[in-house]
């Protein structure tokens, strides 16, 4: 497969339904890639994320749609990990103030990680995304990681999960004040993305 040929794009499929994720994910590979999302390929199922790493789920997403329809595929995971709080939230970044809420509380989050760094001095933390990608029977991981600390009290309105508690390294604001320009530039997401984009234009 010729994954540099624009009239005739692969398909890859993202696992996720996440909009904004996909569109950030089409702006970098679609011109040679059809990303298509969990809805595109009627998967309305709900993916297993049950190992105790972010590589391993991300992994346990892709293989999933790779086992149950066919595709190249490509699946994210991301966790908050805290160095005071030996590693968490972490790979419970999403449900870390309630095990059984489906549903994603950041703001019960972001209240339960504050109080647990109250009496703690070093405040440091990191993002990290790993990108599971199973392409041509081979499977590849890939990292992106932006250090940061973690603030004493929110700020900002923009961005979600973390964003008004997370103040990335090089910068006096969080996340959600530096805005989405700024943050796509330096975040997580974007530097596993960056791998991904280039490891599939070494194709
Ligand atoms: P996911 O694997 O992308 O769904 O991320 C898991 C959880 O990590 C989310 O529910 C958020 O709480 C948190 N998270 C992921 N990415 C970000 C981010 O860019 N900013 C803030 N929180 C994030």
């Amino acid at each position: 497969m010729d994954c540099n040929s624009s009239e005739n794009k692969a398909t890859l499929v993202f696992a996720t339904n996440n909009a904004h994720k996909l569109e950030e994910v089409r702006a970098i590979i679609g011109d040679r890639f059809e990303i298509k999302s969990l809805d595109d390929i009627g998967c309305h199922d709900d993916i297993p994320e049950t190992a105790d790493t972010l590589q391993g789920n991300a992994l346990q997403k892709a293989r999933y749609i790779k086992d149950k329809f066919g595709y190249d595929c490509f699946a994210d995971d991301t966790g908050l990990i805290c160095s005071a709080l030996n590693g968490e939230p972490g790979v419970r970044s999403a449900r870390y103030a309630n095990d059984n809420n489906h549903e994603h509380d950041s703001e019960a989050n972001m209240k339960l990680l504050l109080k647990n760094l109250s009496d703690k001095n070093d405040r440091s933390a990191y993002f990290m995304t790993v990108i599971a990608l199973i392409y041509q029977g081979q499977t590849y991981t890939f990292n992106g990681v932006v250090n940061g600390v973690i603030s004493h009290e929110k700020h900002g309105d923009g961005g979600f999960g973390y964003d008004p508690i997370f103040v990335p390294e090089g910068y006096d604001k969080t996340f959600a004040e530096l805005g989405n320009e700024i943050k796509n530039t330096i975040s997580h997401r974007a530097r596993a993305v960056a791998k991904l984009d280039e490891f599939l234009k070494s194709c």
